[in-house]
Order: C-alpha cells, then sequence, then structure tokens
C-alpha cells in the first residue's frame, strides 16, 4: 500500500484542536481510497519555546525535509512568546527554507454557510506570494530608544521571485477562468511595485488567453467586498495577499473556512498545509474552533500528493456537512460536532 510521511505541526491554541481533527479526517479517507498516511507530530510551538528557547531545534528544517508534505495548525501565543520571535522562529524560516513560494488560498462559499454578503457568486484563487518582498526581514532599528529613533523595513522583490509568482497566476487563471488580477500600489511604491506591474505587462503577451487587469490593492479590497464575482484568480505580494486573504475569509464566512497550500511548484522540497487563521487565544481550549479550513487545507495536502479522489471526497464530505447547517454559522457548533459530521460523510 502506497504511504506518504507527514509531518505534522499542531502549534499553539486552536492549531492543536484543528489539526487534530483534520488528521482524524485525512486518515480516514486515505483508509478508503486504499492508501496510508504516516504521521510524526512535532511539538515545536510557544511552549516549546519556553522550555527549549528556541521554536524549532536546531536541525528543524533538515528534520522537516524528509517529510512527503507538512501538516501545521497556527503558531504564536504572543502572551508568552512576542509574534516576531515565534513566527520567525517556525513558520516563515519554513516557508523560505523549503521555497514554497506559491502561496494558494482560495475564496468560496460552501454549500450553507451565509457569508456577510449573502453572495454564493464567487470564486477566487488568491495566489500570495510567500517567501520575498514584504517579509524579507531586512532592517533594523538605529538610536533605539531615543528621539531621533529610526526603524527600516525594507521589502525585497527580485526579478526571479515575481516572475515565478507571476508565472504561477497565469498558469492558475489559464486554467481556471481565464482572469488574472494583478494587485499593487504602483502609484505610491514607484520602485518594487512599478517592477511587478512591468513584469505583469511583459508575461502578458506570453499568456494572450488570459485576460490580466493590474489593481491597485486598495481598489481590490473594496473590489472583493463590493463584486468578489467578478475576480477569479487574485496574485499579490505576500503583505498584500496576507491581508486580502483574511478579507477573502471574511466574505467567505469566517477565519474557520480559509484554507492555504504554501507550495514549492518544483517539488525540490516539502510543501506546508495550513489554515490561513491563526492560534485564536481569544477561544482556545473552548472547544468552537471551526476545523473545516484545516480539514479543506488537509484535502489540498491530497491532492498536492496525488491523491485527486481522496482530496475530492474530503471535499464533498466538507460541504455535505455544511449544507445540513453542520459548522455552517460560525461559534455555533463545537469543533467535535463538525468533525464527527465530515468524517461520518466520508463513507
Ligand atoms: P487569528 O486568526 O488567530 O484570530 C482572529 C479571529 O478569528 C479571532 O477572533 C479568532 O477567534 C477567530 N478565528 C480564527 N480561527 C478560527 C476558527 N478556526 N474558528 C473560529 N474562529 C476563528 O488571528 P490573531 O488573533 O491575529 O492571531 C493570534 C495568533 O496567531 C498570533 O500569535 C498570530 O501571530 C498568530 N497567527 C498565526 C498564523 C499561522 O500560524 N499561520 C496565522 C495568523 C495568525
Ligand atoms: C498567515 C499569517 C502569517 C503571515 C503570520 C502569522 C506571520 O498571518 O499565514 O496568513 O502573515 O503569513
Ligand atoms: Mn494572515
Amino acid at each position: 500500500m502506497k504511504t506518504y510521511k507527514i509531518a505534522l505541526l499542531p502549534g499553539d491554541g486552536i492549531g492543536r484542536d484543528v489539526t487534530a481533527a483534520a488528521w482524524a479526517v485525512l486518515e480516514k479517507a486515505a483508509r478508503l481510497n486504499g492508501f496510508s498516511l504516516d504521521a510524526t507530530s512535532y511539538p515545536w510551538s510557544c511552549d516549546y519555546y519556553l522550555e527549549n528557547g528556541s521554536m524549532m531545534p536546531a536541525d528543524g528544517i533538515e528534520i522537516l525535509r524528509s517529510f512527503d508534505a507538512i501538516l501545521l495548525g497556527a503558531v504564536g501565543w504572543p502572551r508568552k512568546v512576542p509574534d516576531s520571535v515565534s513566527l520567525h522562529g517556525l513558520l516563515l524560516p519554513i516557508r523560505k527554507a523549503f521555497v514554497q513560494y506559491a502561496n494558494i488560498r482560495p475564496h468560496r462559499l460552501l454549500p450553507g454557510v451565509q457569508g456577510p454578503l449573502r453572495s454564493d457568486g464567487f470564486n477566487i484563487l488568491c495566489i500570495r506570494e510567500n517567501t520575498e518582498g514584504e517579509y524579507s526581514g531586512a532592517g533594523g532599528r538605529v538610536h533605539q530608544g531615543t528621539d531621533n529613533e529610526v526603524a527600516v523595513e525594507t521589502s525585497i522583490f527580485t526579478r526571479k521571485g515575481v516572475e515565478r509568482i507571476l508565472r504561477f497566476g497565469f498558469e492558475q487563471a489559464r486554467a481556471r477562468r481565464g482572469k488574472l488580477a494583478s494587485v499593487t500600489k504602483s502609484n505610491a511604491q514607484k520602485y518594487s511595485m512599478v517592477f511587478w506591474d512591468e513584469i505583469t505587462q511583459r508575461l502578458s503577451a506570453e499568456y494572450p488567453d488570459v485576460e490580466v487587469t493590474s489593481y491597485h490593492i486598495d481598489a481590490m479590497a473594496a473590489r472583493m467586498v463590493m463584486a468578489p464575482d467578478s475576480l477569479d484568480v487574485v496574485v499579490a505580494s505576500n503583505l498584500f495577499g496576507d491581508i486580502l486573504t483574511d478579507l477573502g475569509a471574511a466574505i467567505q464566512g469566517g477565519l474557520g473556512f480559509a484554507a492555504s497550500a504554501n507550495i514549492n511548484p518544483d517539488r525540490s522540497a516539502p510543501s506546508m498545509f495550513e489554515p490561513v487563521h491563526g492560534s485564536a487565544p481569544d477561544i482556545a481550549d473552548l472547544g468552537i474552533a471551526n476545523p473545516i479550513a484545516a480539514i479543506w487545507s488537509g484535502a489540498m495536502m491530497l491532492e498536492h500528493l496525488g491523491e485527486p479522489a481522496a482530496a475530492a471526497r474530503v471535499m464533498a464530505s466538507i460541504e455535505a456537512t455544511t449544507a445540513r447547517g453542520i459548522g455552517s454559522i460560525p461559534g455555533k457548533d463545537k469543533t467535535d460536532a463538525i468533525t464527527a459530521s465530515v468524517l461520518s460523510a466520508l463513507g
């Protein structure tokens, strides 16, 4: 029987609950589809940091490299460890080290879910650049604590990095409805974003079958709320994509519905699958986290592993669950009840 080796990183807060839920569903889906998933779970988290002084061991990246994929819950517990320490100690280095440059985040309403817009006519695929841009970590502070203090955070956009994410976006658009929205702020940011627009323009000649439109990030935020049905594939930089995908989560009914795949398209290292949301300290330990985003992310993992039938089975079970009104209204159903419903819908 084919077996895939999966590294589980439940992380902090509700990350633990939703990863357990996703794992139960994925294991059963694998069994029903004639393959198996072999999990190794690592406790790397803010608690781990408090005990060991780092978010993961020094060879953490090398440990993860041997897996077929990584399933992550959420990282961050700001009351114990500053976010700038925890995220730069675990989540962000994995995305960079494994060149997971394409972050795919789908936004659509599941059956029975009422988003704030009450519109079921949209199906947006956000493609977020995931390894450079505003998250490059280049910068510093001088004259700290004085009136003359200056803080600099430099965004780094490379031709290679911008070209590959735009090409990825064009290819996704080509495989869907043929529309690509490229997001910048080139009216104000005259180096990096003009550079991005120029590359978009140049690549568009290679994809005559794709209708490409450049939008400014502010106008795109309004469009996603006012006319989400006018969008197909949306490609954006690291920070802009981060913000737009929480907005995307909101229009699809809440953070608990938004899935995400950090993809290494060359398959030179493992890809990582995780919900868009964080550790949700405000609801951790209440047993009410919506596991659907994590389960959906798991379906994206199965698709990536080359098991599309199992992925489709998981998606159909999520949809059967929300269509029955279970998990469709944020906060109404417990994590366990939603998970049990998805599990029984699997067959
Ligand atoms: P968050 O996404 O954790 O929570 C935002 C709001 O959405 C909260 O009100 C929360 O209760 C709600 N929410 C989130 N997921 C939910 C779910 N599955 N079901 C129901 N409600 C849900 O964002 P935050 O509060 O800004 O961040 C909390 C911590 O998580 C911080 O440390 C942050 O840095 C971290 N974070 C990590 C990731 C990640 O690991 N990928 C993503 C985002 C935030
Ligand atoms: C996400 C998260 C992360 C990001 C944070 C926790 C660093 O918000 O995955 O969307 O900004 O990438
Ligand atoms: Mn985010």
